[in-house]
């Protein structure tokens, strides 16, 4: 015992000779039983787990009202992203643990991991950050997740189309795409509400300029007299050849939904791959609030008022996890024993028998018995 108070303080006083390798040996995790290494290594170095990916802040950039941008430095567990993937964030709020995902918007292969994050009225996360945010801040991360990437060999025409601060994954691609020094057509195709809202406006003006394989366009949808929209006549004004392009969305669900009927309509859904921001505002089916949902490990049912799983469970005080919140990150999944859903987006419906379902996009239609 004597020994391991020792060691223990001179470990703690001298904390430059604490090395990754003792630090990661059974031997110092038992000197301080029954207390955790984390714990008092994290006294010294909040960033440093064993296993855990944390990142600390190190700055800070408003670029418009109502964004903020973050350069993190991972520990040494973060196993880096693929362009247009996203990452949860974890902060303490009100001494609880909260979780939101964004996508990096730098380079895969560039120092750090560049987060823009815009405030959301009511959004939990983004507006704490935004608020306070600063250098030396410490945050959790989970591993980098999605298929909304770039395939390993790159197209030979690419159309990269985001709406607000869906920027983030398309500007990821774009950077990695110049870093790569690819040289095929690339057309960026941004929308924002107006000059003040346009997030990375001068380095894209930039990149257009310093490529001449690159076309980069900006539309504001909220100047001039009437409010500019994803529409064919636009696309064949900027990227005449749009439909040979391999095509990346990213943005509000209008702009997305935009996108899937003129590609559908062009019967050209292949080359279209979309990524949802938020979701719509959720509208009940009326006819599908009947009967009840029961939380059956919990005991608990409730009367299905055709709002999503995620919400009615959480009217009914359970409190499953959950991240995004809009169907990208899969952390909600959960079983369902039997029942039907209706996706809320799509509108599809679903009849599940043990089946796994994302319970934040999927609204129960009649009598539902889920494994919560
Ligand atoms: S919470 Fe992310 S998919 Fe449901």
């Amino acid at each position: 015992m004597g020994t391991g108070i020792m060691a223990l303080d001179s470990l703690l006083n001298s904390p430059r000779k604490l090395t990754r390798g003792l630090l990661d040996s059974h031997l110092v995790e038992s000197l301080l039983t029954p207390n955790p290494v984390e714990r008092y290594v994290g006294m010294i170095d909040p960033v440093w787990s064993r296993r855990d990916v944390r990142a600390k802040v190190v700055a800070v950039e408003r670029q418009t009202p109502r964004s903020v941008t973050l350069t993190l430095e991972p520990n040494s567990n973060w196993n880096g992203f693929e362009p247009g993937q996203h990452v949860g964030v974890t902060v303490e709020i009100d001494g609880r643990l909260t979780t939101r995902f964004y996508s990096p918007a730098g380079a895969a292969a560039g120092k750090g991991l560049e987060l823009t994050i815009t405030r959301h009225p009511g959004g939990k996360v983004s507006e704490h950050l935004a608020d306070i945010a600063a250098p030396g801040m410490v945050v959790g991360l989970s591993p980098a997740e999605g298929e909304f990437t770039l395939p390993s060999t790159r197209p030979d025409h690419l159309l990269l189309i985001s709406g607000g601060s869906g920027i983030t994954p398309v500007m990821s691609m774009l950077r990695t795409l110049c870093a790569e020094g690819h040289d095929r057509p690339v057309t960026f195709l941004h929308f924002a509400r107006t000059p003040q809202d346009a997030i990375y406006a001068r380095e894209l003006q930039a990149l257009g300029e310093a490529h001449a394989n690159l076309n980069v366009v900006t539309v504001f949808t909220r100047e001039g007299t009437k409010p500019q929209h994803l529409t064919r006549a636009t696309l064949k004004s900027i990227c005449p050849d749009y439909l040979a392009a391999e095509t990346y969305v990213c943005g509000p669900n209008a702009l997305v939904d935009a996108a899937e009927k003129l590609w559908k309509r062009d019967r050209n859904a292949d080359r279209l791959h979309t990524e949802p921001f938020t979701l719509p505002e959720p509208t009940v089916v009326a006819a599908d609030a009947t009967g009840s949902v029961t939380f059956k490990r919990s005991g608990i049912a409730v009367e299905n008022d055709g709002q999503s799983l995620l919400l009615q469970a959480e009217q009914g005080n359970l409190s499953p996890r959950h991240g995004c919140r809009m169907g990208i990150c899969h952390t909600c999944v959960c079983r369902v024993e039997s029942g039907t859903v209706r996706h809320v987006r799509t509108g599809e419906v679903k009849t599940l028998n043990n089946e796994l379902v994302q319970i934040c996009v999927n609204a129960p239609v009649g009598d539902i018995e889920i494994d919560l």
